[in-house]
């Protein structure tokens, strides 16, 4: 497989910041300690290089790392009930999102997916567009008013993603309580990787880590925050048609009782957490991408003239922006924003020939899948023509999957396809965004995938 390493600094740009992998897979203490400073450190070489790899960093603690499509085919798609989602997500991510669609299993899962999934049909999703790029013109305004400036690309990527979930998922808008919401969803998901140390150890929940009081903190306000915006609308008194209104009005098919309170703010919490950090961070990829490859960013700027000259981004317009679509998706294949799935094997079953023990961990490292040097060519350059159609076409769906696979597949897949498209062309359009030639941010991550120190950039309004 070829394999490149440019010198000159415009070939050099091409190659942004990876993951530093070690030879091998690491032991028990030294596996914790990289751990802690960025999960996907533990992914070795081997990972990125072999089907699949199955370690064991003590005794009894199985890890099985899979990235050859059919084998991560079989675990995602294959047998729903073989393989399901881990007590390990839940203990992560229940404190706030409780047991909500995202973090749920078996019957309870299945009604509230179903509850939610007319939000996200395309129709739904097209009328939506108008909000979407509301929310992107407002931050133009913003960053028009301030001139040229260097800007915490993250934090803007964050306050308009949150923007569109608002507006699009709550029919009252942007509620008082949004700016609490960031800050707390922020914080309890930067002080996760102590947790998921805590549940991959199999240490008791009750043995508090250093990170256990700020993730019950920001819980709790989460949670308080969103069961305020629940009960203005049951004081209300009318359901509507946004998702709150549809949670409300659900029914249990099994017994025909209404959604509980708290499952309703863990549905509300789900979708407004789940959807918009995830966009945020694929957006301040793609833009960070952008300030590396100026030519990309020039024929990025000059497809969204000629599609929608300086009107408002609109439905129309999406399916026609195809190199801007390009561009994100090279950009989620070397930045997934939710870099790891993690599943567990319920019974004893083989995965190549391989023989799995039940409660087994089995890790999807999507990232690692996505720059795998047997998959890719030159896994590592950014290169959107990967995406051209006829190369697309050729791809198996599990090898490139930002949103995951099978029936746990993102519920905001869609939602989230047309966001990116709409924000990214509006932005790209609307400035320019330049590199210092020096910030190279590892990527971290805290659920999500981050940037290492923020992802300062500078932002020229184009006027
Ligand atoms: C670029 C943006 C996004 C990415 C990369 C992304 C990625 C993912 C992935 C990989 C999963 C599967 C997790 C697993 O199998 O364990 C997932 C699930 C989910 N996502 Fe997204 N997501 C994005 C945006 C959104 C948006 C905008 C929403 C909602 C508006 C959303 C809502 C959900 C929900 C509810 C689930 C759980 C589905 C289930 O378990 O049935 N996501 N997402």
């Amino acid at each position: 497989m070829l394999e490149t390493c440019a010198a000159d600094p415009v070939s050099r740009a091409l190659y942004p910041p990876t993951v530093p992998s070690p030879e091998r897979p690491l032991m028990l203490r030294r596996a914790l300690f990289e751990y802690l400073r960025n999960p996907l450190r533990v992914l070795s070489r081997p990972v990125y290089e072999e089907p699949m790899v199955v370690f064991e960093p003590a005794k009894g603690r199985l890890v099985v790392w899979v990235t050859r499509p059919d084998l991560v085919e079989q675990v995602l798609v294959g047998g729903p009930d073989t393989f399901q989602k881990t007590e390990v997500e839940r203990r992560v991510l229940g404190g706030s999102l409780g047991d909500g669609v995202l973090t749920s299993v078996g019957p309870h899962w299945r009604w509230q997916r179903r509850t939610m999934a007319p939000l996200f049909r395309h129709q739904e999703i097209l009328a939506y567009v108008p909000e979407m790029s509301i929310a992107a013109d407002g931050l133009v305004s913003e960053w028009r008013r301030g001139g040229a400036a260097v800007r915490a690309v993250d934090a803007d990527m964050i306050d308009v993603t949150f923007d569109v979930i608002a507006r699009t998922m709550l029919a009252g808008g942007v509620p008082a309580e949004a700016e609490l919401i960031k800050r707390e969803g922020t914080i309890f998901l930067a002080n996760s990787s102590w947790e998921l140390a805590w549940a991959l150890m199999k240490f008791p929940m009750w043995l508090p880590h250093p990170a256990t009081f700020a993730r019950k903190r920001a819980a709790r306000r989460l949670r308080g925050a969103v069961g305020n915006i629940v009960a203005r609308r049951r004081a209300e008194g009318e359901s509507g048609n946004d998702l709150l209104g549809r949670l409300l009005a659900s029914r249990n098919p099994e017994n025909g009782a209404p959604m509980g309170d708290e499952d309703v703010i863990s549905n509300v919490l789900t979708l407004l957490e789940a959807g918009h950090e995830t966009t945020a961070r694929a957006l301040t990829w793609a833009l960070y991408l952008m300030a590396r490859a100026p030519d990309w960013q020039e024929q990025v700027r000059a497809e969204v003239l000629s599609v929608a000259g300086n009107g408002r981004i609109e439905a129309a317009h999406v399916p026609r922006l195809a190199l801007t679509d390009r561009v994100m998706k090279e950009a989620m294949r070397l930045y997934p924003p939710a870099p790891v799935i993690v599943r567990m094997a319920t019974t004893e079953m083989k995965i190549g020939d391989a023989t799995i023990r039940p409660h087994t961990q089995i890790v999807i490292p999507i990232y690692a899948i996505h720059r795998h040097r047997k998959l890719w060519e030159d896994p590592d350059r950014f290169d959107p023509d990967r995406f051209l159609p006829e190369r697309e076409k050729a791809l198996p769906r599990t090898q490139y999957m930002p949103f995951g696979a099978g029936p746990r597949i993102c519920l905001g897949m869609s939602f989230a396809q047309v966001e990116a498209v709409v924000l990214f062309a509006t932005f790209v359009r609307a400035a320019r965004f330049d590199w210092d030639g020096h910030h190279e941010p590892e990527p971290v991550s805290r659920v999500t995938l981050r940037p290492k120190g923020g992802m300062p950039l500078r932002v020229e309004p184009i006027s």
